[in-house]
């Protein structure tokens, strides 16, 4: 997709990686952004900061989303991408069992890097048949090719949010629709400050990337359609170890929690 004059919207853009989705796509020539945050005082911001527009929007909730898809489409024009990048991490602590998060905690995150990207879908497919193109570019996790040591909910869903990104592909690619599923190891963002010391902890074992190098990532795989998009190059060989042999690759992952030491339940 050449992203000059188009109309995109951005969820989860008032920090992190969907703020530096917004910067890049302003600079590739966008005709407009929409910078949709729970908090609007940072879609604000981010607005501001590119010059785009800012709506306010709980993902999570399907009249939301197609609140901002109604108001984009009624005063913008047409949305040609739209990125469902919000997402959230919820630390729970020990016992570091698989199913320590409490139930409020894996729905919070089966709302959020699941059903988002079915609302967003659901919202911008109608108009998107009709004119026979569109794009989602939906930002799940290497966490949902391999995993997260430490947090199965997020592991769980992000790994959901992929399967749901290649139904949407499998289902509308001969229909002129493109999918993209952004999949990064650790970012340095508010979400990674929160792990570990702040040093991203486990996914962080090969190096953090900015935000910015994610987003120049994301706008280069835009660019050549691909669907899947690994900023870190080595997410590709681990998830062939995995295929290749998926009993190899688990004892590879105990080992990686043993190294950094968590207690055993
Ligand atoms: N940081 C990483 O290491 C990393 C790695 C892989 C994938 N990701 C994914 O990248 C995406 C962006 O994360 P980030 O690292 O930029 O984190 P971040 O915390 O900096 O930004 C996330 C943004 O999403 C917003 N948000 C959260 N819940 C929302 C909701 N219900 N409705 C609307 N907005 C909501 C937050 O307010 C925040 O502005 C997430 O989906 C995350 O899971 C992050």
């Amino acid at each position: 997709m050449n992203l000059n004059g188009k109309i995109i919207v951005v969820t989860g853009a008032g920090s992190g990686i969907g703020r530096s989705l917004v910067e890049k796509f302003v600079a590739e020539g966008a005709r407009q952004v929409v910078a949709v945050d729970i908090n609007s005082g940072n879609a604000q911001q981010t607005a501001n900061d590119y010059g785009c527009v800012a709506m306010t929007a709980d993902v999570s909730r399907d009249e939301d989303i197609k609140r901002v898809v109604e108001e984009t489409e009624s005063s913008i024009g047409p949305i040609d991408l739209f990125c469902s990048n919000a997402g959230i991490i919820a630390l729970h602590g020990e016992p570091w069992w698989a199913t320590s998060a409490p139930n409020s905690t894996w729905q919070a995150m089966w709302e959020i890097h699941v059903m988002a990207h079915v609302y967003a879908a659901r919202a911008c497919l109608p108009g998107m048949l009709e004119r026979g193109q569109g794009y989602f570019l939906n930002t799940a996790s290497a966490a949902g090719l391999l995993n997260q040591i430490g947090d199965a909910a997020y592991s769980t869903t992000k790994h959901a949010a992929i399967g749901f990104a290649e139904s949407l592909a499998i289902t509308h690619g001969d229909d002129g629709i493109k999918v993209s599923v952004l999949c990064p190891q650790a970012v340095a963002t508010r979400m990674t400050a929160e792990i570990g010391d702040g040093d991203g902890g486990t996914a962080a074992v090969d190096g953090m990337l900015t935000a910015e190098q994610v987003a120049a990532e994301a706008v280069q795989g835009l660019a050549s359609e691909q669907f899947l998009l690994l900023p870190h190059k080595e997410v590709a060989e681990y998830r062939k170890r995995k295929t290749d042999d998926y009993d190899r690759w688990l004892g590879g992952m105990r080992k990686l929690r043993r190294r950094y030491g968590h207690p055993q339940p």
